[in-house]
């Protein structure tokens, strides 16, 4: 009855995938018999009358709420959601409402924000406005629009600030930090790219362009030997924008070193992410009619 699935955590003790769906909820696999269970949200106002196995963002989307970024620091025990309508978020143990940590900077509200990735060493909080201009509902404009409003953005939870760290992104999506904390990558959807800003070293606070890709570039995610999977849709037909939903192993350095393919299983919707766990691969996609999470044997 939900559709939507943009991305994956996993609790410190194994448990989930957790998954963030369509109608604004946050929910847990508990194995083959319970399935998926609902275990979060992040809209005070939402309603399971109003809002259970929605679609309908344009109406719904500030009063249901969209998870679309997930992220557990198990070193801290934090479980982070970055939430279209509603801001960067932390679910607690049990669940249920989400604790809102920030819904803007700088007295601006977050218009759309998309992905979230934490620093293993410090722990501080990466997390990205896909737009400043368009909303969820509107990210067919965005992109053929080209927007280029997008933000990196830092919470640091000891002073619990937000700081900007870059602006004009074309789409801000997917965000990971390296396993060292030297880097932090931001994917730009719309401008087909990563881009590498450095956090730590002889480059401080330096951007460069970490790796191009001939298609659409949804989020990162960090393995636990420090390579990095993004889901790319890359482009095969420019004027009906037919994609191949792929994934991309990239190591730190920027190089290749696995293409994977799901069109067999996805056709030509685009998938948001593909995240390694224990020897699978997670793949989600945030399309309507994606009502099943996609789950591959690495070998
Ligand atoms: C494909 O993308 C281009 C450029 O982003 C846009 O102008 C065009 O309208 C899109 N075509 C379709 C069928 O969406
Ligand atoms: C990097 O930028 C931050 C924020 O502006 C600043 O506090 C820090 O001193 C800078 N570090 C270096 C090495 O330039
Ligand atoms: C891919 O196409 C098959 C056959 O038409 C269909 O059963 C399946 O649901 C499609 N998958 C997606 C993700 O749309």
């Amino acid at each position: 009855g939900v559709a939507g699935p943009s991305s994956f955590a996993f609790d410190s003790l194994g448990g989930g995938p957790y998954v963030s769906v369509q109608d604004g909820r946050i929910l847990k696999y508990e194995g083959a018999t319970a399935c998926f269970v609902e275990f979060a949200f992040d809209a005070p106002t939402r309603s399971s009358a109003v809002c259970d196995g929605q679609s309908n963002y344009d109406d719904l989307g500030s009063t249901c709420g969209r998870p679309l970024g997930l992220d557990f620091n198990p070193l801290t025990q934090q479980f982070y959601v970055a939430d279209a309508y509603v801001g960067l978020m932390v679910v607690g143990p049990k669940g249920g409402l989400a604790t809102k940590l920030a819904s803007g900077v700088n007295g601006v509200p977050f218009r759309f924000l998309y992905g979230v990735g934490h620093d293993p060493l410090t722990g501080d909080v990466y997390f990205t406005e896909f737009s400043n201009v368009y909303q969820l509902r509107d990210i067919t404009l965005a992109v053929n629009n080209g927007d280029a409003t997008g933000s990196l953005l830092k919470y640091d939870p000891l002073t619990k600030q937000v700081s900007v760290l870059l602006t004009g992104l074309s789409g801000a999506s997917g965000v990971a930090v390296s396993g060292d904390g030297t880097f932090v990558l931001v994917g730009e959807l719309i401008g087909n790219r990563i881009k590498r800003l450095w956090i730590k070293g002889p480059k401080c606070n330096t951007t460069e362009t970490f790796i191009e890709f001939p298609g659409r570039v949804n989020r990162i995610r960090r393995t636990i030997l420090g390579d990095f999977w993004v889901a790319v849709n890359v482009v095969i037909n420019p004027v009906t924008n037919v994609t191949l939903p792929t994934g991309k192993g990239i190591s730190p350095f920027g190089t290749v070193l696995e293409t994977v393919t799901v069109d067999k299983e996805y056709n030509n919707t685009r998938i948001s992410e593909v995240q390694e766990h224990l020897g699978k691969y997670y793949v989600g996609s945030r399309h309507v009619n994606v009502n099943f999470v996609g789950v591959y044997d690495t070998i």
